[in-house]
């Protein structure tokens, strides 16, 4: 099964063809299950959500949200834990009531159990209608990385170390960065009925190009999309520059 791409000029145009396609959704179904990411890459399509819910009459009122993954080790309150990240991006100016929203408890006493309620949650919320992604720059979705096989379910991971450097931009020192998280695996991602990931700028175009065209392997996880029958990658150029063909609209 292929990706489908959608390749577009600017980050912006990402934003705005990301944000138009889960508004559509939601007006569609105003009851789904959406799959959240946190990351720089989705923060223009939240805010155009928000846009739309204050000047378009967008509500967010009925839909349920789970997200991807937490640290470990960061109490929400904490301003770089990605329930935090949720709410100061997207939750706290849409109309979706809190108890709506699901974000892994990176502070849980038994990691396991955590995980194991995260997986039950979303079984119980019927499953998730629509995944929104991110990919790291070697090729993680979530907190997958190299070496997450594609049946892996919610767990805790050892984050990689070229992925704690990635973050701690966010972070004051490296040494604050969590070594560890909370994340959804490969087959949870799987699982949903659609599934949209986001790219931009030229430090992802080589992630994107072994997830699209590379052969499904663990050392590339967002490979593993290959399996999903409906699954969309929304790129601007650069991130789309290494790939071996193109099938722009
Ligand atoms: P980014 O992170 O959007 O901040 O680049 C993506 C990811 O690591 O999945």
């Amino acid at each position: 099964m292929a990706i489908q791409l959608d390749i577009v000029e600017t980050p912006d145009k990402v934003a705005q063809k990301a944000a138009s396609l889960v508004a559509d959704f939601i007006q569609a179904k105003p009851n789904a299950v959406l799959g959240l990411a946190t990351g720089s890459t989705p923060v223009p399509t939240y805010r155009r959500l928000v846009q739309m819910h204050h000047k378009n009459g967008l509500s967010l009122a009925h839909i349920t949200t789970f997200n991807l993954d937490e640290y470990v080790g960061l109490p929400e309150s904490h301003g770089q834990s990605y329930r935090f990240f949720m709410d100061q991006n997207l939750f706290q100016h849409i109309d979706i009531p809190p108890e709506q929203t699901h974000v892994p408890n990176g502070l849980a006493p038994d990691p396991d159990q955590e995980c194991k309620a995260f997986e039950s949650k979303i079984q119980s919320a019927g499953g998730v209608d629509l995944w929104l992604l991110g990919i790291g720059h070697n090729g993680h979705i979530a907190f997958n990385e190299p070496g997450s096989s594609s049946d892996s379910r919610t767990r805790l991971i050892n984050i990689a170390p070229e992925t704690i450097t990635a973050n701690s931009r966010f972070f004051d020192h490296l040494s604050q960065v969590p070594r560890q998280a909370l994340t959804v695996g490969i087959a949870t991602i799987l699982e949903a009925r659609k599934i949209l990931l986001l790219a931009t700028g030229k430090d992802k175009a080589l992630a994107v190009s072994k997830a699209v065209n590379g052969p499904i392997s663990a050392n590339w996880p967002a490979s593993a999309l290959q399996h999903h029958p409906d699954c969309t990658f929304i790129l601007d150029q650069e991130a789309a520059s290494l790939m071996t063909f193109t099938n722009s609209t």
